[in-house]
């Protein structure tokens, strides 16, 4: 059996899928750039057929990344593995994930399909991404919850018609670990001809095993984990990347394969995901929260001080702490700041895009003496105009003082129109949000606001993540500024100019 753990990541499909979690085309394409920097070596970049948007992001993704296979998810319908294969046309190395439901629950509620159909579809669905692609895979949807028999029959006939790498996913995270694992040992002995094919997982979190339900199908002879940085993903996410992998390489004595990550890329990943998606990081997160080396205790800090094996099971740098973290400062020339952007693969469309990044650089480098990775990957995020910007900050003032109720004064355009207004509030930010509100009228609730610090120092950008919500939609915004009032108000209209856009958009699995 091999010894190779194939990481396919599918942060940019059902990362995605988390209400809130929306990135936009550049924004995929940064990700799968730093994916591919850790050496992952299939990037599901998204579902095409959802929408114009979607099949436009796949294609982008396709272009950008060279390094990675790019894959593209179908629902076991001509349709969309069309839509697929076109999306992926330009890869360097493509593949087409069909999947179709599998569960007595699924097939009779969802699909209302009897289980013969279930498998006639499956098997026309593989043979057709085979028209475009030799690299196709398949996942029969709540595997979890199917019949082993069933299972049996579905995966042998899709191997037959060409799938070569089968996908056993736990979709609604209700597996136990001992159980998982013995789901795919029996797969793989009952399968008449399960060796022609590479056996992968894909584990929900409801249960909080995804992770150890991955690892339980590893040590059962599984040869792709299905994961999501920072563990995004729909409900209570997938398997979280960066801990299968840290998993398998700590644990060598317990596992017979390992991953060609780069491990020492994670970190960065970690933190690209959550600016990029407002979904912050827990600080107890295993690998990447800012916790997960600290260590609080007298007697832990004395015991790592005398020797690190103490207490700790890995090394903070293998995982990139403390590394990637180059720093740039008020004297610093253009091309110093373009040759940054570039080793973390930012580019920008026209030059005009990179004076303006450059200028905003030299603005926060005067307020901030030293100015960060995390510091660029947020200016960055400001710099490039959000597709349908209708809202825009033109100016803020707040005033703030013991004893007086704080007033905003602001004004903002919205569609090349000028507004201002004055409004007071209980703080300086909830004057601005009402102020932002009695110009746009959006309708929306805030379902969440935070406030995090990109870096440390009291010098540092504080970065804030709201949520809105409107008719069942949620999106999130991201702000950064040296000043958390006009982070606060950046982050607003952001999420503004993301709901005000009404989009259309097919969800695979409803
Ligand atoms: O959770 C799931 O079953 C999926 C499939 C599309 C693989 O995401
Ligand atoms: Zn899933």
């Amino acid at each position: 059996m091999s010894d190779k753990l194939i990481i396919f990541d599918t942060t940019l499909r059902d990362g995605e899928q988390s209400p809130g979690a929306s990135m936009t085309k550049d924004e995929k394409v940064r990700i799968a750039k730093s994916l591919e920097r850790m050496r992952v070596d299939i990037i599901e970049a998204g579902f095409p057929i959802a929408s114009i948007g979607d099949f436009e992001a796949v294609q982008a993704v396709a272009n950008a990344v060279k390094d990675s296979r790019i894959c593209g998810l179908a629902r076991a319908l001509d349709n969309d593995i069309d839509r697929a294969g076109e999306a992926l046309k330009n890869a360097n190395a493509s593949r087409i994930h069909t999947f179709i439901a599998t569960s007595p629950i699924h097939m009779k509620m969802k699909l209302r399909m009897d289980p013969e159909q279930v498998i006639e579809n499956a098997v026309k669905a593989v043979q057709r991404a085979r028209r475009y692609t030799d690299d196709v895979e398949f996942s029969p949807e709540d595997a979890g919850r199917s019949e082993p028999d069933f299972l049996c029959r579905i995966l042998e006939a899709v191997i037959d018609a060409g799938a070569s790498t089968l996908n056993i996913p736990d979709t609604v995270g209700y597996n136990l670990p001992h159980q998982f694992g013995q789901l795919i040992y029996d797969l793989r002995s009952r399968i008449p001809n399960a060796d022609k094919a590479i056996f992968s997982v894909h584990c929900h979190n409801d249960l909080g095993l995804a992770v150890a339900n991955s690892l339980s199908a590893v040590l059962n002879g599984a040869r792709q984990v299905e994961c999501t940085i920072n563990g995004l993903g729909e409900r209570a996410g997938n398997a979280a990347l960066e801990e299968v992998v840290m998993a398998v390489r700590t644990r060598q004595d317990m596992f017979s394969c390992d991953t060609t990550i780069d491990t020492t890329q994670i970190v960065a990943a970690s933190r690209l995901v959550s600016g990029i998606t407002g979904f912050a990081v827990q600080p107890n997160k295993a690998i990447v929260g800012a916790n997960s080396f600290a260590h609080e205790s007298g007697i832990h800090q004395d015991g790592v001080l005398k020797s690190r094996e103490t207490y700790e099971i890995m090394r903070a740098e293998d995982v990139g702490w403390n590394t990637n973290r180059m720093v740039l400062g008020k004297h610093s020339g253009r091309n110093a700041f373009r040759t940054r952007l570039e080793e973390l693969d930012i580019t920008f469309e026209s030059e005009t895009d990179l004076n303006e990044a450059f200028r905003r650089f030299k603005e926060l480098a005067d307020k901030k003496h030293e100015v960060f990775d995390e510091d660029l990957q947020a200016l960055v995020s400001d710099t490039i105009t959000p597709e349908n910007e209708r809202v825009r900050l033109i100016s803020l003032k707040v005033c703030s003082e013991t004893g007086e109720t704080p007033v905003a004064s602001l004004t903002l355009s919205v569609d090349e129109q000028e507004s201002h207004v004055q409004m007071a509030g209980s703080g300086p930010v909830d004057a601005a949000y009402k102020a932002i509100e009695a110009i746009v009228a959006s309708g929306t609730e805030l379902q969440l606001y935070s406030v995090n610090n990109i870096t440390s120092g009291t010098d540092a950008q504080g970065e804030v993540n709201v949520r809105l919500e409107k008719g069942g939609r949620i999106v999130s915004g991201q702000g950064a500024d040296t000043d958390i009032v006009i982070a606060s108000v950046k982050a607003y209209i952001n999420a503004l100019n993301k709901i005000l856009v009404p989009i259309v958009r097919a969800h695979p699995q409803v």
